[in-house]
């Protein structure tokens, strides 16, 4: 069995991956560049700044704006993305997600969450999930975003069980590169990420017994 399952937020637990599409794109707007879903897939897991970066490089006519203007930006899309998580109820965790925390907690298998968020802790609240996590790494933790490792290195170090032993579930190509990187069995949530070691089309096909058994076999 494995030790620990970490999570990521967006995407995983609760639909915010739309939300941030949404506020990032309702600023983009605000400087006349537009980009669509397709290029919206390289922002998950990217923290905000690192995000804002992408969206100027679109038009070269935003690639030299000052720091602060760049901080104001920030702060504009965190605005937009904060009214959107107002509206976050229990009713909005995907499918799926509350029985299999639920199972993992009676295997007495630790859960940590690892997002680049630091709205995270927030959702949680909003969602009534925090108890069940038994540790938080958000963007407040970590000095490297993913696609580096650290965000889930993070957790394991914390509950000091080996990364072989730990099972992450995300929604994005910068966050299953993580998981390979530090050796942990990645189960990716979308059809497209085709280098999770499991993969499944939507949360609702996120169950426990699936993913043990594709965890044995990947281990053994
Ligand atoms: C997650 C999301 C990204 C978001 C990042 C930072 O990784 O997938 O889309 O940019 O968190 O979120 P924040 O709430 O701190 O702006
Ligand atoms: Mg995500």
């Amino acid at each position: 069995y494995p030790k620990a399952f970490l999570f990521d937020l967006d995407g995983v637990i609760t639909d915010t991956a739309e939300f941030h599409y949404l506020a990032w794109k309702q600023l983009a707007k605000e400087l006349g560049v537009t980009f669509d879903r397709e290029f919206n897939e390289q922002l998950k897991g990217i923290s905000r700044m690192d995000s804002l970066e992408k969206i100027l490089a679109l038009n070269p006519s935003l690639k030299d704006l000052p720091v602060e203007e760049k901080e104001r930006l920030a702060t504009k899309k965190n605005d937009h993305y904060k009214d959107l998580i107002q509206k976050l109820t229990p009713q909005d965790i995907l499918p799926g997600i509350k029985d299999l925390l639920k199972d993992l907690q009676n295997q007495q298998i630790k859960i940590a969450l690892g997002s680049a968020s630091k709205n995270a802790p927030m959702v949680l609240e909003r969602l009534e999930l925090t108890h069940y996590f038994d540790y938080l790494v958000d963007a407040a933790k970590v000095s490297k975003g993913k696609p580096h490792p650290e965000t889930f290195t993070t957790a394991a170090d914390y509950f000091n069980i080996d990364y072989k032993d730990c099972v992450g579930v995300e929604d994005a190509e910068s966050g299953v590169q993580a998981l390979n990187d530090a050796g942990m069995f990645s189960v990716g949530v979308g059809n497209e990420l085709t280098e999770a070691d499991y993969l499944v089309e939507k949360t609702a096909d996120l169950k426990l017994e699936n993913i043990l058994e594709q965890y044995s076999k990947w281990s053994s």
